[in-house]
């Protein structure tokens, strides 16, 4: 709806002034909120808002909202919503005991994903993931991030930026790229990563880069997978094109990788389910956003991130999907708030942060969306009848939302 007033808000929650700073420490849990209040929507932008008694008479169609919350449509920072096919056939491996790593030794895992993949058209490709995305808009996500990393050589991963650029042009909502080429190393390179990195760096990268397909660049840092020699090579080869980093770390085992990334300035890092206290020195010591992923936790059954610890330790938490066919086969950010709140402990107001306000500077939207502010695009979730913003993890596994404003 373009036009449009909102009347009698119960609560109008996720209130900004500005979006210069990230919220961190004490102010993770910052939540402005005014009760009883309207919003004024004017080509799709947050015009005005206030409390109810001052609400202007305008021509605009209203739309009354009593006893509804209405805040700002969740950010995505962390998805693999492009994807061929469902990786399903894993699920009885994993209940008969078999890890992450056996499932990928076994034939599964990214490298079977990208087989998948390798076989599908582009159309093909983008039907599937053109549904996946309205169906993400209509849980509560109101910008997202989608990365490449299941194509593994350069047509195919070219191939699922091009899909991503379509869905950039023509959703709703903001859509940003990146580029995870390093995602794990194929079957042909398996004894020569090395030419594999020279491939991603020198070849595709520039190539990406050169048609403008990737915002950012991502690398899967773990034993097995991409070492810190490899994490360094990434960094600097995105720094030559202004691309800045968002990397995959600590997932399984953590190896220095925090260290580095923070010391060349990454964006964010995410995972972090293993953390070691040099770790958290290097993230206390940077500006960079530190991005928990409770679904990966909860599906792999392995821990959750230290959110908390996190938090006590001034540092700005994120909160994403991780939306891929392996580790995390859901895009829904309610359960995301919900887990973080029953697993990692957060209040209801540090989640909703590291989901709306601080997600949006992990893919540097932060002026477009994430928060109730004159300016910002009104992107918005109505609940449904609820009391408060606890209300929306408390409800857990059931859908609260009544509907989206994009
Ligand atoms: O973030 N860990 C690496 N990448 C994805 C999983 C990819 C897959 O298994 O297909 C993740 O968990
Ligand atoms: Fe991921």
């Amino acid at each position: 709806m373009n036009n449009l007033v909102l009347t009698n808000i119960k609560q109008l929650i996720g209130i900004t002034e500005n979006s210069k700073e990230v919220k961190k420490g004490n102010s993770q849990g910052d939540v402005q909120t005014i009760k009883n209040a309207y919003l004024v929507i004017r080509d799709g932008i947050i015009q005005d808002f206030g409390q109810m008694n001052d609400c202007p008479n305008t021509e605009l169609t209203s739309h009354d909202c009593t006893n509804q919350l209405v805040m700002p449509m969740y950010v995505d920072s962390h998805t693999h919503l492009v994807f061929a096919k469902s990786r399903s056939d894993e699920m009885k491996m994993r209940l008969q005991g078999k890890s992450y790593q056996e499932i990928a030794e076994a034939g599964g895992g990214i490298l079977n994903s990208a087989k998948k993949l390798h076989k599908m058209s582009e159309q093909q490709l983008y039907n599937d993931a053109h549904l996946r995305l309205e169906q993400v808009i209509k849980s509560g996500t109101g910008a997202i991030e989608i990365k490449s990393g299941y194509g593994l050589n350069i047509e195919d991963e070219m191939k699922m930026l091009r899909v991503i650029r379509v869905l950039k042009q023509l959703s709703p909502i903001p859509i940003k790229s990146t580029f995870l080429g390093a995602h794990a190393i194929p079957e042909e390179f398996k004894n020569n990563k090395a030419a594999y990195m020279y491939l991603v760096c020198n070849e595709m990268l520039p190539r990406i880069a050169g048609e403008n397909l990737a915002d950012f660049i991502d690398i899967f840092c773990e034993i097995g997978y991409f070492d810190l020699d490899d994490l360094k090579q990434i960094i600097e080869a995105g720094d030559k094109f202004g691309i800045k980093a968002k990397v995959h770390v600590n997932q399984f085992s953590s190896f220095g990788a925090v260290q580095l990334a923070c010391s060349y300035g990454a964006l964010s890092l995410d995972h972090l389910e293993v953390m070691n206290k040099e770790d958290y020195v290097a993230l206390e010591n940077s500006n960079t956003l530190a991005t928990a992923l409770p679904l990966c936790s909860m599906f792999l059954d392995i821990p959750y991130s230290p959110a908390k610890q996190l938090i006590k330790r001034n540092i700005p938490l994120v909160l994403a999907s991780d939306f891929n066919p392996g580790s995390a086969p859901s895009s829904n950010l309610n359960l995301v708030f919900a887990l973080a709140c029953s697993q990692m402990k957060l209040t209801p107001e540090e989640a909703f942060n590291a989901l709306t306000y601080n997600a949006a500077f992990a893919i540097n939207v932060q002026d477009e969306v994430g928060s109730i502010q004159v300016g910002k695009k009104a992107n918005l979730i109505i609940t449904k009848p609820a009391n408060g913003l606890e209300d929306i993890p408390y409800w857990f596994g059931e859908n609260m939302i009544s509907s989206v404003i994009v």
